[in-house]
């Protein structure tokens, strides 16, 4: 059974109470059991993480890369919270550690403030998805799914 990552970055264990109005009333916890389920119904197992820490997340998208080249693991998805918008290094991580990332944010970026327009990430990434709210997971594990069938 292959692996998929979920990695969530800073902020993103405040879900439910961080701006519900922006981000909605789940919790991190109601994230991962989404993704266990739709994970499950995929066959894959989950692997589901958050760091506050750019460097952990840098670590986490080298250890992937490592597991998607050994077979174990079918890829990433990626809510990268604000380092979408200023991490060069994570931009660096998933091109050298060649690693498939689906860039996922639950809000709608481009509809909020023009910081938040450009990623980073999504040169690198090879799918990017915004604005489902948290069922936006379950949507991204699916098209992960779909592209690497
Ligand atoms: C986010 C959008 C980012 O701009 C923000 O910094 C986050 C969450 C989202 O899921 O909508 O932390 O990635």
């Amino acid at each position: 059974m292959k692996t998929v990552l979920v990695l969530n970055g800073p902020n993103l264990n405040l879900l439910g109470t961080r701006e519900p109005q922006v981000y909605g009333s789940q919790t991190l916890a109601d994230v991962q059991a989404l993704c266990a389920a739709t994970a499950a119904e995929l066959g894959w197992a989950l692997d589901f993480r958050q760091s506050n820490h750019e460097g952990d997340l840098v670590d986490w998208i080298h250890e992937a890369g490592r597991a998607q080249a050994a077979g174990t693991l079918v890829g990433v998805v990626f809510n990268a919270g604000a380092y979408t918008h200023t991490s060069i290094a994570l931009h660096d991580a998933i091109k050298g550690a060649g690693v498939t990332v689906i860039e996922l944010h639950i809000s709608n970026v481009h509809a909020r403030e023009a910081f938040r327009h450009h990623s980073y990430l999504a040169p690198a990434a090879r799918a990017v998805m915004a604005g489902f709210g948290v069922s936006g997971y379950g949507l991204a594990l699916r098209g992960l799914a779909q592209i690497t069938a």
